[in-house]
């Protein structure tokens, strides 16, 4: 197969995009913006970060409080996912945008209508060019009660959304094969 050698940047990024809204406390007030800059550093104990651009209002809650709260959108939540996404907190006021509870930390504002939220504690902050990346201990994980299958979070429930290159937020799609399983059918070459 001939290859197309192209420029390492953002939109080249032709890999699935998380779509995540991050939640902070600034001046007393909540606030939220919408991230795909966002993974799981460490499974367990389960670590994530997100990677924001510094002048972001978002992040002067974070540097502040060292916690934030990551929420999960799923489809039903794609307007208000994009509308915080779209503007900044430096223009708007956007504490109204969500219904909120908090956890134990007080300071990361769980967003209600989301089904899955994560609790986040900053451990370290790195400077990546015009961002910080914040990398963060997840201290509780919150899951809509309806998206429970026993004790087991149900995704197929929650079915999250992504973003992609093309700028569409698309959700979980079709399954091709189970992760450790649709490997068995490979056969060695020699
Ligand atoms: C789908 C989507 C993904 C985004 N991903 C990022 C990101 O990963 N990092 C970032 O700094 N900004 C990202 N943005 C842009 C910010 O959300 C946007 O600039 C926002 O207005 C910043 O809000 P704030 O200043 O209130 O924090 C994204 C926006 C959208 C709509």
């Amino acid at each position: 197969m001939k290859k197309v050698k192209l420029e390492p940047d953002y939109q080249h990024f032709a890999a699935p995009h998380p779509a995540i809204v991050v939640g902070t406390f600034v001046n007393e007030k909540p606030t939220y913006n919408t991230l795909s800059n966002f993974g799981m550093t460490c499974g367990y104990p389960l670590h994530v970060y997100v990677s924001s651009v510094k002048s972001h209002y978002t992040n002067i809650g974070i540097r502040k409080h060292k916690t934030f709260s990551v929420n999960v959108p799923s489809p039903d939540n794609i307007v208000e996912t994009d509308y915080v996404g779209r503007i900044s907190g430096h223009q708007v006021d956007k504490s109204e945008v969500f219904e909120y509870f908090t956890g134990d930390l007080k300071t990361a504002p769980l967003i209600k209508s989301f089904r899955i939220n994560f609790e986040c504690k900053v451990i370290q902050t790195i400077d990546v060019g015009r961002n910080e990346m914040f990398i963060a201990k997840v201290v509780a994980v919150y899951c809509d009660n309806e998206c429970m299958d026993g004790n087991r979070i149900d995704i197929e429930k929650v079915n999250p959304l992504s973003m992609y290159m093309d700028m569409y937020y698309r959700d979980m799609g079709k399954p091709y094969g189970k992760a450790y399983e649709v490997g068995k059918k490979y056969k060695p070459k020699l």
